[in-house]
Formats: C-alpha cells, sequence, structure tokens
C-alpha cells in the first residue's frame, strides 16, 4: 500500500496535503543566482591554477577569481540578512504588539502598500480581526509580477476573505480621499528612488487616510552594526536620523519613533493623520 505523507499545517484539517506560503524565495532567487555564479568562478579560478600555465593562469585567476569575490560576497551579505533580519517568522505578533499599542481595533479599512509576498499585509490581518486589509505593490522584479503569489498565501493563511491584492503605485494609491484607517509601509520608502517621490508618497498616504487615522512605516537602519554585516547595499538603507526628519517633516500630527533589533536595527515608525 502507497502512503502518502502528509503533514498538518495553520488552516488544514488533518490529512490534506500539506500547502506552506511562500514568503522568501522569490525575493532571494536573484541573490542566489549571483552566488551560484560566484561558486563557479571561485570553481573555474582554483581549476586555472592547476592546469593552466603563463599568462592564461594568470588571466583565468583574476577574471574567475574577481567574479567569485563579488558573486559570493553579494549572496552571503543579502541572503542571510533576508532570512534573519527582514523575514524573520520569530515575532509574529510584531503588527499585533504595535496596534495594541496605539490603540487600534475595530472594523478598518487597512492597505499594506509594497505588499510583496504579502507577509505584512496577512500578519496584519490577523491582527486586526475584524478589518479588510488591500495589499498593493508595484509587482515589478524582486516581488514577482503578479498578485498571485500573495494570494495564494492568504488563502493558505485563512485570511481570503478579509485580504486583497491589488497592482498599484504607492505614489498613487487607488483609494479615495479620507477612506482609509490604517496604512502601513514595510521596508518600501527605501526604494523609491528620491526624496521628492518619498515626500511624494508620504502626502500620498495622508490623503488617503481618514482624520486620525495611522500609518506605520519600518525601515532597516544604516548604522554601525551595519559594519559587522559587511553589507554591500548598506548605502541603499538611511539612517535613523534621514527617516526622523524626513517623517517630522510630513504635516503629521504626531510620529511616535520605537526600535526593533533582530540583529541589525529596524526603525519603527507610527504617525497619526
Ligand atoms: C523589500 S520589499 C518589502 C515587501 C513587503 N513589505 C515585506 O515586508 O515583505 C519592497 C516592496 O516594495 C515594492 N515597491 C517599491 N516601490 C513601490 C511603489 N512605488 N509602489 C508600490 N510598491 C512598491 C516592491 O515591489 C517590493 O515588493
Amino acid at each position: 500500500m502507497m502512503i502518502k505523507r502528509t503533514r498538518q499545517t495553520r488552516n488544514e484539517s488533518p490529512g490534506t496535503t500539506e500547502k506552506k506560503p511562500r514568503y522568501g524565495f522569490i525575493a532571494i532567487r536573484p541573490f542566489l543566482t549571483i552566488g551560484i555564479v560566484g561558486v563557479a568562478g571561485w570553481m573555474v579560478a582554483i581549476t586555472g591554477i592547476l592546469r593552466l600555465e603563463g599568462l592564461g593562469r594568470w588571466v583565468t585567476l583574476t577574471v574567475a577569481g574577481m567574479i567569485g569575490i563579488i558573486g559570493t560576497w553579494v549572496a552571503v551579505s543579502y541572503i542571510p540578512l533576508y532570512f534573519l533580519v527582514l523575514r524573520p517568522r520569530g515575532n509574529e505578533n510584531f503588527w499585533a504588539n504595535q496596534f495594541t499599542k496605539h490603540g487600534i481595533s475595530g472594523k478598518l479599512v487597512a492597505i499594506d502598500a509594497g505588499c510583496g509576498t504579502g507577509q505584512v499585509t496577512i500578519e496584519v490581518a490577523k491582527a486586526l480581526p475584524d478589518a479588510h486589509v488591500t495589499g498593493i505593490d508595484i509587482f515589478k522584479g524582486m516581488s514577482g509580477t503578479s498578485p498571485g503569489q500573495p494570494t495564494r498565501n492568504a488563502k493558505i493563511e485563512g485570511v481570503s476573505d478579509r485580504v486583497t491584492f491589488k497592482k498599484g503605485n504607492l505614489l498613487d494609491l487607488p483609494f479615495p480621499d479620507n477612506s482609509v484607517d490604517v496604512v502601513t509601509v514595510g521596508s518600501v520608502l527605501h526604494e523609491i528612488d528620491s526624496d521628492e517621490n518619498r515626500k511624494a508618497a508620504l502626502e500620498e498616504i495622508k490623503r488617503v487616510l481618514k482624520p486620525g487615522g495611522y500609518f506605520f512605516t519600518v525601515e532597516l537602519l544604516r548604522d554601525w552594526r551595519m559594519i559587522l554585516a559587511m553589507l554591500v547595499f548598506a548605502p541603499v538603507w538611511k539612517t535613523g536620523k534621514y527617516w526622523k526628519e524626513l517623517l517630522l517633516n510630513a504635516g503629521y500630527s504626531s510620529l511616535d519613533v520605537g526600535l526593533e533589533t533582530r540583529m541589525l536595527n529596524m526603525g519603527v515608525y507610527c504617525m497619526q493623520k
């Protein structure tokens, strides 16, 4: 008799085939490819040392060695960061704690802008069990090209009746003025290409928020801790001072600044319109 192996997961009854949400793989895929090219570079360099002589040996060693060093450094500096800092599953109460801290609950309209594969959107939906959450993303590059994966994730996590994913831009949110209670933005603002556009995004969020509505943004902070991680990507992130200044000048009525340390520091900012 053939036995089909099954495992029970979050919202499924015993005996159903296992389905796990997929949050991370899409985002690390390009870096995995770069890492594989890097390892191939090392192998070619070593083969060159063992098999070649003269100029050919030095050219192969230099070119393949450079590819090896750069490829493995890029992969090693990003992939652990992604799983240890940006994508931790250890603190599933993070959003629930934020909402409790600010007294946010009830039948709310929420947006998670820059939702990617939907982890924050789904955590927000779980933390606000009476809310409807719309995840919005441009869906280009690292997060895949359509809302398909986050939609599947929401189904697996049992929140698909209260979560919708849409293609859209943080600079032009598909919501009327004063219509939203909560906006969450997880590690997205640093990806917007200029200060002007970041300011425009903060204006756009303020436009859709109801008076008294809340806006949360979380950003990895560029500080001394990044030296420990030897990050190739350190310049991509901004300092705590940068975010505080930008957010203070965005015209919200209050700004609460928190810090979450997951190997590196993350700034947690909550503003009220
Ligand atoms: C680092 S990922 C974070 C994804 C998600 N918030 C999370 O924490 O899992 C940044 C996301 O922001 C999205 N993004 C960047 N610029 C955007 C914009 N102008 N409007 C909407 N989404 C944007 C990217 O496509 C990407 O999915």
